[in-house]
């Protein structure tokens, strides 16, 4: 059987980590481990844990790392996720990056490649206070670069269509304030380790997605 293939999909808030991270997956049979979704249906679960990640969330602060690896140790032994992982919006502090490689050397496996998203701090608010996430399946939409066929209505599932409480305008400058001081020595950490591969996110989502495939390394490059 061939080595499991782990990938990061690193970037700003709103630089369409969700979008591509869905396309990377699918392509190669991988499943996506996006936090944030997971701390989402935490909360729309009523779990303990997603109530209490809320009020953080909200702020636009970080969830504890030791509940966000407890978290991805859970979803890694997935079925759907026995090819490998994108991981999106995950590692977010160098110490959950540090957890990430102990959970995957604990299984014999290893981290293959980080992509960074890059898209300018002026793009990302246009793009956070338009999205739309669906309420049932959690497909994203955009009013302007991405809309539904019929507005407020997900293509995919007929579900409702909904702005997250975390797109205001003031939660959105917090989030970007905690990316620059928190998640960006998380890219030193990997340029110096792992090595981290940039990806132009400033054109349109196609384009993006290009871009992204031909920087992505063949999943038998090695082992
Ligand atoms: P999370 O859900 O990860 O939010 P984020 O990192 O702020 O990123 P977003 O989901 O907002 O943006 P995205 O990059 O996925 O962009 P998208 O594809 O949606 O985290 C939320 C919160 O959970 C955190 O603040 C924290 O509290 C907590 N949390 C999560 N993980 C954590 C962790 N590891 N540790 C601690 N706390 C954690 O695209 C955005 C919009 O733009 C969409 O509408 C889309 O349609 C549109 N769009 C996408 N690409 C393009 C394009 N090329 N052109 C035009 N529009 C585009
Ligand atoms: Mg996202």
């Amino acid at each position: 059987m061939s080595r499991r293939r782990y990938l990061v999909l690193m970037g700003p808030p709103g630089a369409g980590k969700g979008t591509q991270a869905s396309r990377v997956a699918e392509a190669g049979g991988l499943c996506k481990i996006s936090t944030g979704d997971l701390l989402r249906e935490a909360l729309a679960a009523g779990t303990e844990l997603g109530l209490r990640a809320e009020r953080t969330m909200k702020a636009g602060e970080l969830v504890s790392d030791d509940v966000i690896l407890g978290l991805v140790d859970e979803v890694l032994d997935r079925p759907e996720c026995a090819a490998g992982a994108v991981f999106d919006g995950f590692p977010r502090t160098v110490d959950q990056a540090r957890g990430l490689e102990r959970l995957l050397s604990e299984r014999g496996e290893a981290l293959d490649q980080v992509l960074i998203i890059e898209v300018p701090e002026s793009e990302i608010v246009s793009r956070l206070s338009g999205r739309r996430v669906c309420q049932k399946c959690g497909k994203l939409y955009h009013i302007s670069f991405d809309p539904s066929r019929q507005e407020g209505i997900c293509d995919a599932c007929g579900g409702e269509l909904v702005q997250r409480p975390d797109d205001q305008p003031e939660t959105i400058t917090r989030r970007l304030a905690v990316y620059a001081e928190e998640t960006a020595p998380v890219r030193e950490y990997y340029a110096a380790t792992t090595g981290v591969t940039a990806i132009d996110g400033d054109q349109p989502m196609g384009a993006v997605a290009e871009a992204i495939r031909r920087e992505l390394q063949p999943a038998d490059a090695e082992g």
